[in-house]
């Protein structure tokens, strides 16, 4: 069929249903989501139920929530869509996601998708489509495969569920599954365990490196990490925020009473940082750049792929892509119901030279046995050399950054811990580099 031989009812006035969207996402939606169906090469792997004589077919799109997913943090617009066609009861087609919001950051991430070169490999949900612009052009789309969903298959309709790193971890996966589970009883259901899908998704982060030898240059390293920190570069320059929320709960003292302790204030330990921007040699490579639970999802046979590409580099720190998943394992997923004793010796277990703690609670120990599994992986990917400064700085610059974010983590006290310990290790540390550097 030819572009012209379109349906024309794809683009037609009322054909889009919606329930959350301002108009021009809606118009913009409509506009690429019927680009993209006049694709010849496209168009029956996303229908194939569809052929010619469909005459009212009907782009639904589905809010985020409605298929059990969060929102990013992006601030884009996220729906689930799908075509149908009401009248003649066909089958809806395969589902697509659908990204809509600010063009310049929109443009970016599928700019990024291109430079890391990955279009086209199953575990990565990469765009499908140009940017297409709203006639302010302050608006773009971006559309990709559902990837909770096996193949190019026909859509789930209103069985759809994301199924995603989290889920696993916070075990709602199983309910996710369940209806599949129930239709395809031949197929034994994937495993739902942390360490297995954490494995498969760093097998798929594979594909970006491909084992080559990283090259290493010598960079500021809180430069890096500037955009992770949300607010720690202004606090430099004097024109901006602060991380409030660390100089609000942790005060701006060198040191702080908690836990029967004293420790290291993180926001001392920040401003050293900031003071005296330490280089640190550290290896380069493709890093994918925002890799945490909500950004590894699963389709029904526990294929992972990875999605959003916000932040993707094609010349980054590669140990960025393992730090920021070690803060949200620990900030963020760890259950509420881990003991404080245990809580602290997994805090305090920050490199693979450290004794491994023991710990009787099994979220902790699948925590701890997630992140011996990360740190392993990282010392392969990006050939680390000296462990305290191209690991640890990070992650606490990571985790600094993330405590923002403290008041959505599942395990409050761990995320502080966390910071705690790694202040206690990283004060020396620095002072040793700001000391190099003076001499
Ligand atoms: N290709 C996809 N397959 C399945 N779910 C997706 C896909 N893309 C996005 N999602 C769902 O939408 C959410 C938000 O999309 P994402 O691209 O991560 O936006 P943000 O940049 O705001 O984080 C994801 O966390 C996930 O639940
Ligand atoms: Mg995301």
């Amino acid at each position: 069929m030819s572009k012209s031989a379109l349906p024309a009812a794809v683009g037609g006035g009322d054909s889009l249903e919606v329930e959350v969207a301002d108009a021009a996402a809606v118009q913009l939606i409509h506009k690429a989501v019927n680009d993209l169906f006049g694709k010849d090469e496209l168009r029956p792997r996303i229908w194939s139920a569809a052929f010619r004589e469909v005459l009212k077919p009907l782009i639904r799109l589905v809010p985020l929530a409605r298929v059990g997913a969060s929102p990013g943090f992006s601030g884009a617009h996220v729906f689930v869509c799908y075509l149908m066609d009401p009248d003649r009861n066909l089958r809806p087609s395969r589902a697509l996601v659908v990204k809509v919001g600010d063009a310049k950051k929109i443009k970016k991430e599928y700019d990024n998708a291109l430079e890391l070169g990955i279009s086209g490999d199953a575990h990565f949900a990469t765009p499908i489509i140009d940017i297409m612009q709203c006639d302010s052009g302050d608006l773009a789309v971006l559309i990709a495969p559902f990837s909770s969903q096996k193949g190019w298959g026909d859509a789930g309709d209103h069985t759809l569920q994301v199924v995603d790193l989290w889920s696993i971890i916070d075990g709602t996966a199983n309910r996710r599954l369940a209806h599949w589970a129930k239709q395809n009883k031949d197929h034994a259901p994937p495993p739902l365990d942390l360490c297995s899908n954490l494995k498969k998704a760093y097998t798929a982060r594979d594909d970006l490196t491909k084992h080559i030898k990283p090259p290493r240059k010598s960079l500021d390293i809180v430069d890096l990490y500037c955009g992770y920190q949300r607010g720690l570069i202004p606090f430099k320059e004097g024109d901006g925020e602060k991380n409030e929320d660390a100089v609000a709960f942790f005060g701006t003292g060198e040191y702080i009473d908690a836990y029967s302790k004293r420790w290291v204030n993180p926001v001392h330990v920040a401003e050293l940082l900031i003071d005296h921007l330490p280089n640190v040699t550290v290896s380069l490579g493709k890093v994918h750049g925002d890799l945490h639970p909500h950004n590894i999802v699963l389709n029904q046979l526990g294929e992972v792929s990875l999605i959003d590409f916000g932040w993707a580099r094609a010349d980054d720190h590669l140990i960025k892509d393992f730090v920021l998943m070690e803060a949200n394992l620990r900030f963020m997923t760890l259950s509420p119901y881990v003991p404080e004793a245990e809580l602290l010796a997994l805090a305090e277990h920050l490199s693979p030279d450290d004794k491994a703690p023991t710990l009787a609670n099994a979220n902790a120990n699948e925590h701890y046995e997630a992140i011996a599994f990360l740190w392993d992986k990282a010392k392969q990917t990006a050939s680390v050399e000296e462990w305290d400064f191209e690991y640890l700085l990070p992650l606490f610059m990571v985790s600094y950054g993330l405590f923002k974010y403290l008041d959505t983590a599942r395990n409050q006290t761990s995320a502080i811990l966390t910071l705690l310990c790694l202040s206690k290790r990283i004060k020396p540390l620095l002072l040793s580099l700001i000391s190099k550097g003076a001499s």
